[in-house]
């Protein structure tokens, strides 16, 4: 059945830091672009005691500090606030989630949707008390944020949770990547160009890198963050979502079963890193104290404040074992305290057969493509030119890059937040950039194995000081095949 755009969005934890920091200032983005049905209504719902106005002001204060200067205007501010409102709930106790759903009940004029922002160990709960109050069917869908579970066995058991409640086609799983200009133009740039394709395969492509690192330390999340760790909280996910989009066979439509299931054989593509791989194919780190960015900083025990072996990195040499595929390696790395923040996706095409300036002592170097999704979007397609000018040897050449500067080609439009595209898919019922179930199981699967091993090798992960690319042993994985990161 096609869904109906909502008209009423739940959002549990609305309080929150998720909440705030990206969800109602996502939904100012699409009220101040005009993005959002007449009728649409917000109801924010957490376990502070607050009313309609406090939250209210909270929220404006909150939007106020956080959306940009340029973007801030009073009318679409109020437009808004008119449609927020808040309710207090008890997840513990089912009277409470049971008014909250009578409520929502006694409103609806429209499909629902639930943002779930909460602890994961609530989910299962929320829709439960939703389904007895009669919201779990037609006309209403859910949003979970991740982590989904910490393990296969975990995240099963939530989802089995969920599905007794929502039918699969109408969960709607978030890893915000998939929400993010520059993972959107990555479909874009594959599918709408015919030029990669005939180059994107084995026959072409010698190695490929993923990298996704960022400047801060683990801020004041360090308990949910010492429980995860980099593997599960950014490899499992996002990582692992830009794997798929970049490694998989062009869907016959951009729509979310033809799209998912390219992603899914991917993910079952991926050749399993065991205990007998672990110690050749992946790298654990911890950062400890060092400078970034000129500025001194803790290293994770002291921020934490008690010992740990949580990774706050993870690089693994991960391989796709299908023909399009088969022989490349795929350099995964991930780290908090890295040198910049920086996420991209190099593939390293092959050297050319044979030189023909060989003689001379010109170097030809391979190609490269690099997709920039962050800080900036940018597409660099490296090249070999001439240098300019004169040589007694004859012509020199030196890489160049064609260099394509999103931002500066698409000046004029707003850089947006994840969740305003995620919003309104939600809101329109289109599930394409959500993870489907079968995704996110396939994931644990493959991340479980890897964890797996670490826990029976025993190790502690490999120091690195804060403001470096991570452990020594990270380099080694890829110099032990002849490549190298790029940096
Ligand atoms: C989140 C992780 O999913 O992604 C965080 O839990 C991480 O640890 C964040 O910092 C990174 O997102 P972004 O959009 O800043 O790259």
């Amino acid at each position: 059945m096609i869904p109906h755009p909502a008209t009423q969005l739940v959002i549990f934890g609305a309080t929150g830091d998720l909440a705030q920091r990206m969800l109602l200032p996502s939904l100012y983005g699409l009220q101040h672009d005009g993005l959002l049905h007449e009728r649409f209504r917000i109801l924010g719902t957490a376990r502070s005691e607050l009313d309609r106005e406090s939250f209210c002001a909270q929220v404006e204060a909150n939007l106020k500090d956080r959306v940009p200067a340029a973007d801030l205007d009073a009318a679409s501010l109020r437009g808004l606030i008119e449609r927020l409102d808040y309710r207090p709930v008890s997840l513990d106790d089912s009277e409470s989630l049971h008014g909250l759903a009578a409520e929502v009940v006694a409103r609806r004029d429209g499909d629902v949707v639930f943002h779930l922002s909460t602890a994961p160990r609530w989910y299962a709960p929320i829709c439960r008390g939703l389904g007895e109050s009669g919201l779990g069917g037609e006309g209403t869908r859910v949003l979970l944020e991740k982590p989904i579970g910490k393990s296969l066995a975990g995240s099963i058991e939530i989802n089995d949770g969920v599905a007794r409640v929502f039918d699969e086609d109408r969960v709607f799983r978030v890893d915000h990547y998939l929400g993010k200009e520059g993972v959107q133009n990555l479909i874009s740039l594959r599918f709408g160009n015919a030029l990669f394709e005939p180059l994107w395969n084995a026959r072409h492509i010698e190695q490929v890198q993923i990298t996704v690192a960022e400047t801060v330390g683990v801020e004041g999340r360090g308990d949910y963050y010492d429980d995860s760790g980099a593997m599960r909280d950014m490899l499992q996910n996002h990582l692992l979502q830009l794997v798929c989009l970049t490694a998989m066979e062009p869907p016959s439509q951009f729509d979310p079963s033809a799209v998912r299931n390219e992603k899914l054989k991917v993910l079952r593509s991926l050749r399993p890193i065991g205990r007998a791989e672990a110690a050749t194919h992946s790298v654990a780190g911890q950062y400890t104290a060092g400078a970034v960015a000129g500025a001194a900083v803790p290293g994770y025990l002291e921020e934490l404040g008690r010992p740990s072996q949580t990774e706050t990195f993870v690089a693994l040499r991960a391989h796709i074992d299908n023909w399009r595929w088969s022989g490349v390696p795929f350099y995964l790395r991930t780290g908090k305290r890295m040198p910049r923040r920086c996420t991209e996706i190099y593939l390293q095409f092959r050297a050319v057969p044979h030189s023909i300036f060989a003689h001379t002592g010109a170097r030809v170097d391979p190609n490269a493509l690099v997709i920039r999704l962050q800080p900036e979007e940018r597409i660099e397609l490296m090249l070999m030119n001439k240098t300019p000018g004169l040589d007694r040897q004859g012509i020199r050449l030196s890489q160049v890059a064609l260099d394509l500067d999103l931002h500066e080609e698409f000046a004029h439009h707003r850089r947006r937040l994840a969740y305003e595209r995620l919003y309104l898919d939600a809101i329109e019922g289109n599930g394409t950039l959500f993870v489907r179930r079968d995704e996110t199981e396939a994931a644990w699967q493959w991340v479980d194995a890897i964890l797996d091993a670490w826990h029976h090798a025993g190790g502690a992960p490999k120091h690195y000081p804060a403001g470096t690319w991570g452990p020594n042993a990270a380099v080694s994985l890829t110099e032990r095949h002849g490549h190298s990161w790029r940096e």
